[in-house]
């Protein structure tokens, strides 16, 4: 308490936070096109990671830029709080591909500003919300000194399933140590509702291909005998759920972890409104599993989804074809208890028993991420509520998320530190879509967020 009493107070804070030049560099940020999946982006990739570098040794952090096999890792770190947590902010700097780029209002990479929104790709996934703590300890700097033991470590991988960053925490462990891992990198609950996010969702991704005659065909002279590897794909897909939305691989639910009643309790205790979801995606009904609510849904129960799909004539007018190959990509959005490994071998086994006569289906791994959650008792959580008080003027809520950082379940494992999820943005951002943007509010309140945060935690003291 006395170490509190001594710090900065949030107004003396939110006085000094200079937003233009907050909004400046997060723009600079923005214009960098660090699309990862991108091998001809691997300048930008190079260039972002520098410019996080320099920036955070400006503000007195010995900074560098560690080369991986893939895109470069950013590590800073500014150790001068002796006694006090240190805490460990994770980050991506790296961004989705821009695409359909003729969906976007204003360039993807040129960032603007339109009602009080500022769009651009990355704005709030990751670089804006990333960026807001970069500031926030320029902030505390401002002040004095910083209240804890300050780590970066800001990747250029998470979009592509960080591959080589579960390597580097092995090999940087001991660097890495820390009391709390920070991230914000998701939506809260609702505008007017702060949240600390305590579990997020894993992943099973893979490519189905399907293959059918040697070549493409006459649909006249070879329609009705030939196999048709498109309608075959369709076939498929359409019995990996059943009518009640339950996803049909054999095993898929046997390790799930039911939901408690407690937990269902507390998120139908939650402003949500099924009428509202529906419209604020332009969606006319919201199809799921039978049986839960739609958070029960994004946030506790796993999923299938096909994200691409692809064969055939897609020019323009029609073409009277019939395709050699098809082939979709499928994910399964995986809940505490499935693990990735196992659920990627049970759809490697189980799609190809579903192809019809005439087609090979072949079924590539591509890959995993584990699912988490976190223990709500922890003192960080507390922390976490206190500064999203001061800045939202209420108590947060906890929610979980239907989204996945890979990384994460290799913090909790390799590093032994509990992660703290505090979210800056909300759905509306758009995350992966076009016209992709940050709230100006969200992002200089991201910034308060982050300083109230470090000095709650100082509070809080060091875990043992
Ligand atoms: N920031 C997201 C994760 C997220 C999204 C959290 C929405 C909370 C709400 C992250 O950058 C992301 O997109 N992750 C990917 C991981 C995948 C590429 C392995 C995801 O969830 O699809
Ligand atoms: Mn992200
Ligand atoms: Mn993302």
């Amino acid at each position: 308490m006395m170490a509190l009493m001594t710090q900065p107070s949030s107004a003396d804070l939110a006085a000094l936070l200079d937003r233009d030049s907050a909004q400046a560099e997060l723009f600079d940020l923005l214009r960098i096109p660090s699309v990862s999946s991108d091998s001809g982006r691997k300048e930008a990739m190079g260039r972002t990671a520098e410019y996080l570098r320099a920036k955070l040794a400006a503000l007195g952090f010995s900074a560098r830029v560690d080369e991986t096999p893939g895109h470069p890792v950013v590590y800073a770190e500014r150790l001068d709080a002796p006694g006090k947590p240190t805490v460990l902010v994770y980050g991506h700097y790296d961004v989705q591909p821009e695409d359909p780029v003729e969906e976007w209002v204003s360039p993807p990479f040129e960032p603007e500003v339109r009602e009080g929104r500022i769009y651009a790709r990355g704005a709030t996934d990751d670089k804006g919300q990333a960026y807001a703590h970069v500031r926030g300890a320029e902030l505390l700097l401002a002040q004095g000194d910083l209240p804890v033991n300050l780590k970066f470590l800001l990747e250029g991988e998470e979009e592509i399933g960080s591959p080589n960053l579960e390597p580097y925490l092995e090999a940087h462990r001991d660097e890495l140590g820390c009391d709390v891992i920070v991230i914000s990198d998701g939506s809260r609950f609702a505008k007017d509702v702060p949240t600390v996010t305590y579990g997020l969702r894993g992943i099973a991704y893979v490519d189905v291909l399907v293959q059918g005659a040697a070549r493409d065909l006459h649909s006249g002279s070879y329609g009705g005998a030939a196999p048709n590897p498109i309608n075959a794909l369709c076939e498929i897909i359409a019995q990996l759920k059943d009518e009640q939305g339950r996803i049909t691989i054999p095993g898929f639910y046997d390790s799930v972890e039911p939901l408690t009643e407690e937990e269902r309790q507390m998120w139908a205790e939650l402003p949500h409104s099924d009428e509202e979801f529906a419209g604020s995606i332009g969606a006319s009904a919201l199809p799921g599993e039978e049986g839960y609510s739609t958070l029960e849904r994004i946030w506790g129960r796993p999923t299938l989804d096909v994200n691409g799909i692809w064969g055939g004539f897609q020019g323009e007018g029609s073409k009277t074809v019939i395709a050699a190959k098809a082939g979709a990509k499928v994910s399964c959005r995986l809940v505490p208890g499935q693990d990735p490994d196992d659920i990627l071998r049970r759809m490697q086994e189980y799609i190809p028993t579903l192809a019809p006569a005439g087609v090979q289906v072949e079924v590539r791994a591509s890959h995993g991420g584990q699912p988490v959650k976190f223990d709500l008792g922890s003192p960080f959580i507390k922390a976490a509520d206190r500064a999203l008080e001061r800045v939202y003027g209420r108590p947060a809520a906890f929610g979980r998320t239907g989204g996945s950082i890979p990384i994460v379940a290799d913090f909790a494992r390799i590093l032994g530190a509990p992660v703290l999820l505090v979210d800056l943005g909300v759905n509306e951002d758009g995350l992966h879509s076009p016209n992709e943007s940050f709230s100006q509010e969200d992002y200089f309140n991201g910034i308060l967020t982050s300083a109230y945060l470090m000095q709650e935690i100082a509070a809080a003291g060091k875990s043992e």
